[in-house]
């Protein structure tokens, strides 16, 4: 039987020999891709340097009302055009894959995923997003109904979600049906809450707020007022919670 002892010295001493000469070569490749990056960088700052756009294409379009001529890489996409360019950051990017919802604008009133949608295909349309919604400091039904029904908790994904469901109302009033419409022959009038939640499915909410935005698409959709289930605290129930944290504490 060979000796163990010895079999464990050689194999400690190959592997710290391996590991150290692949550590001395992956050492040397960084370097030598660091030196190589170096020379390539024409100035300080260079990780910094903007974008150079390509093919650019000039695009007119108006987004809530106003005209906007833009200049953009033909790559850019509505979402990126809005926030980058227009400094409208009301619509929010999520997935950037069309999964989640959070990009989610109207295009001559019709819901769209404008991390899907090239800018360069909407000349002469007309974007509404969530700052285009309200009138003045009216809020837009659809906004005072989420803000009634609780619709939210963090609101990342609330500005898709009030876009859309107004779309989705549109879409509903001129007819369209959904996966769930029992009746297809029949014009829908009345949307359930099944077929509120199933024509909003492709919004996504990551804090589970969907009961207070059925309530409030709900609401605006049937036009019944539901009383609001929360309130803000008056000064005297804040001291009296102040107070009992304190004796929570002590
Ligand atoms: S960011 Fe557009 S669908 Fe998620
Ligand atoms: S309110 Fe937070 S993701 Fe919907």
């Amino acid at each position: 039987m060979p000796d163990l002892s010895d079999v464990g010295q050689s194999r400690r001493t190959f592997m710290m020999q391996t590991g150290g000469g692949g550590i001395g070569l992956f050492a040397a490749n960084l370097l030598a891709t660091e030196s190589a990056l170096a020379q390539m960088a024409p100035v300080s700052g260079a990780a910094s340097a903007p974008v150079v756009a390509q093919n650019v294409v000039k695009v007119v379009f108006k987004v809530n009302g106003a005209p906007q001529a833009l200049a953009l890489d033909s790559r850019v996409v509505l979402l990126d055009a809005l926030r980058e360019h227009l400094a409208l950051t009301g619509t929010k990017k999520g997935c950037d894959q069309g999964q989640c919802g959070a990009c989610t604008v109207l295009v001559d009133g019709q819901r769209v995923l404008s991390c899907l949608t090239l800018a360069a295909t909407l000349q002469d349309r007309e974007v509404t997003t969530i700052e285009g919604l309200a009138t003045g400091d009216r809020l837009h039904p659809m906004q005072a109904a989420f803000i009634k029904h609780d619709g939210f908790q963090c609101g990342y994904c609330t500005s898709g979600q009030i876009c859309s469901a107004v779309g989705m109302l549109g879409e509903a009033q001129r007819g369209q049906v959904s996966h769930v419409t029992e009746n297809v022959g029949k014009t829908t009038t009345r949307l359930s809450n099944d077929e509120i939640r199933e024509r909003m499915s492709g919004n996504i909410c990551r804090c589970g707020a969907y009961p207070g935005i059925v309530a409030a698409i709900q609401e605006v959709h049937s036009g019944r007022q539901a009383a609001q289930t929360w309130g803000f605290a008056t000064e005297t129930q804040l001291a009296s919670a102040k107070k009992e944290d304190g004796h929570a504490t002590v």
